[in-house]
C-alpha cells in the first residue's frame, strides 16, 4: 500500500477500517475542479450579485438549454426541488397516482407525495435495473396522472417506449435524469423525451456545484408557470425581463432558485463537461475490460448497456450473488483500502413505502438493494489507483 498525505488521511479517516488508517485509501468519490470555478466565483462576488438569476445562472442555463435542443432550463437548489416543481406543475390531486420505480432515490417518489399524490412502485428490468415498461403498463389505472422514469446509472430507461405509453394513456412522462446528462437513447438525448426532466449537480454527480439541480421543460406551455413557482409564486421573472412594471404574488410556489455563487461553479464545470465525460467513460471501460473474466468466474453481474443506449459513465456497479456476498465484498475492499458503497434500498420496502400498503411485488428492486455495490469512479481517479481497485476486486473469491 502507498502512503497518503496527512490532508488526504484526515479527509477520509472517518470511513476507514482501523487497518487502513495511515495507509493509502481510495475514496468512493471525490469532486474535481476543472479550471474556472474559483475565477467565476470571484467574478460573482465582484459583480455584487450572488443571489439567483445572475450572470452565471444565465450562462449555465444557456449551456444546458443548448444541450437539450433549446428546451427551457431553470436551475434549482437540487434535483429533489426540480422534481417537486414538476409535481406541482402537474396539479396533482389527493387520489392521483404517479408510477415510479421502487429502485430509485427517495426523491423520485417523495416529490409527488409532497404534492398530494400517491406513488405506485414499479419493478425494474433485471438487466439494466431501469423501471420495467411491461410492469408499468399493468399498473396504469384511471387515477394515474404521470410516470416518472429514472435513467439509472445514466443508461436510458426505454424512454421512447415510455413516451408512447404515456401518450396513449394521456398522462405525463417525467424523466428523473439525475444520472443521465449527456446520455442518449436511439440517438436522442436523455431528458428530452418527457414533458419535463430533472438534473442533479450534487457532489456525487458527473458535474457538480455541491448541491444543485435543474428543471428541463420540454413542453413550452409549462414554462411561464414554472418560472413563477420557482420564484415563490411571484411573476418576478417577467418583472426582471421588463414585461410587467412590478411583481406580485400570483401562485403558490416556493424558493427554488439556485444562488449565482453555485451557478458560477456549475458554469465552469459545464465548460469541462466533454473532457469529464471522456475521462469517466475511459475509466468505466477499463473497469469493464479488467473485470469481465473475474465476473463470469465469480458469478457477478457487470452493468448491462443496451445497444440503443450511449451511457454517461455515471457509475460502475457489480451485482453479487447474495446480501452476504455483497457485505463480504465491501469488507474485503475496505481491508484493501478501497471504499465501495451499496446504493438504493427498494422504496416499496421502506417504512413509508410499507405504509402505502401496496401488494405489488418488485423483486428485481429488492434483489438489487441487497446485492449491488458501486466501485470508486471519479474524474481524478488515477490509473494506478484504478489498477489497485481492479486487483482488489479480482482477489475476491
Ligand atoms: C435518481 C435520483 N434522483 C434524485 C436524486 C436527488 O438529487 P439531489 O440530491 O440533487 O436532490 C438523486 C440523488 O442522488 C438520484 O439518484
Amino acid at each position: 500500500m502507498i502512503a497518503r498525505s496527512a490532508h488526504q488521511r484526515s479527509a477520509y479517516a472517518v470511513t476507514l477500517h482501523p487497518q487502513c488508517i495511515g495507509e493509502h485509501v481510495i475514496p468512493f468519490n471525490r469532486p474535481s475542479f476543472h479550471g474556472n470555478e474559483r475565477l467565476y466565483m470571484e467574478q460573482a462576488i465582484t459583480n455584487g450579485s450572488i443571489s439567483g438569476n445572475g450572470e452565471f445562472t444565465r450562462k449555465a442555463e444557456a449551456a444546458l438549454s443548448e444541450m437539450h435542443d433549446g428546451a427551457a432550463v431553470l436551475l434549482t437548489t437540487s434535483c429533489t426541488h426540480a422534481l417537486e416543481m414538476s409535481a406541482r406543475l402537474l396539479d396533482l390531486q389527493p387520489d392521483d397516482e404517479v408510477i415510479v420505480p421502487s429502485y430509485t432515490f427517495v426523491s423520485s417518489a417523495s416529490a409527488f407525495m409532497w404534492n398530494g399524490a400517491r406513488p405506485v412502485f414499479a419493478n425494474s428490468r433485471a438487466d439494466t435495473l431501469n423501471i420495467d415498461p411491461a410492469d408499468v403498463a399493468g399498473l396504469i389505472t384511471p387515477r394515474t396522472k404521470a410516470i416518472c422514469i429514472v435513467h439509472y446509472a445514466g443508461v436510458g430507461a426505454d424512454p421512447r417506449e415510455f413516451a408512447e405509453l404515456a401518450e396513449r394513456h394521456g398522462i405525463a412522462l417525467i424523466e428523473d435524469n439525475a444520472h443521465g446528462l449527456g446520455g442518449t437513447f436511439e440517438g436522442q438525448l436523455l431528458g428530452t423525451f418527457g414533458a419535463m426532466s430533472t438534473l442533479s449537480f450534487h457532489e456525487t454527480k458527473n458535474i457538480t456545484c455541491g448541491e444543485g439541480g435543474a428543471l428541463v421543460i420540454n413542453d413550452p406551455a409549462l414554462v411561464e408557470r414554472a418560472e413563477i413557482l420557482r420564484e415563490k409564486g411571484t411573476n418576478r421573472a417577467r418583472f426582471l425581463r421588463g414585461q410587467v412594471d412590478k411583481y406580485t404574488w400570483v401562485d403558490i410556489g416556493s424558493s427554488w432558485v439556485m444562488s449565482d455563487m453555485l451557478a458560477a461553479i456549475l458554469a465552469a464545470q459545464l465548460e469541462g463537461f466533454d473532457e469529464i465525460q471522456e475521462r469517466r467513460l475511459a475509466l468505466w471501460n477499463r473497469y469493464h475490460q479488467g473485470l469481465a473474466d473475474w465476473a463470469s468466474e465469480a458469478n457477478v453481474l457487470l452493468p448491462c448497456i443496451p445497444v440503443e443506449a450511449a451511457h454517461t459513465a455515471h457509475m460502475f456497479h457489480l451485482r453479487l450473488a447474495s446480501l452476504e456476498r455483497r457485505d463480504a465484498f465491501i469488507q474485503h475492499m475496505q481491508e484493501r483500502g478501497v471504499q465501495t458503497v451499496f446504493h438504493y434500498q427498494a422504496l416499496h420496502e421502506s417504512p413509508v413505502g410499507l405504509s402505502l400498503d401496496q401488494a405489488h411485488a418488485c423483486q428485481v428492486a429488492s434483489d438489487a438493494s441487497h446485492t449491488l455495490v458501486r466501485l470508486p469512479l471519479f474524474y481524478d481517479l488515477s490509473a494506478l489507483d484504478q489498477q489497485i481497485i481492479i486487483d482488489a476486486v479480482t482477489a475476491f473469491k
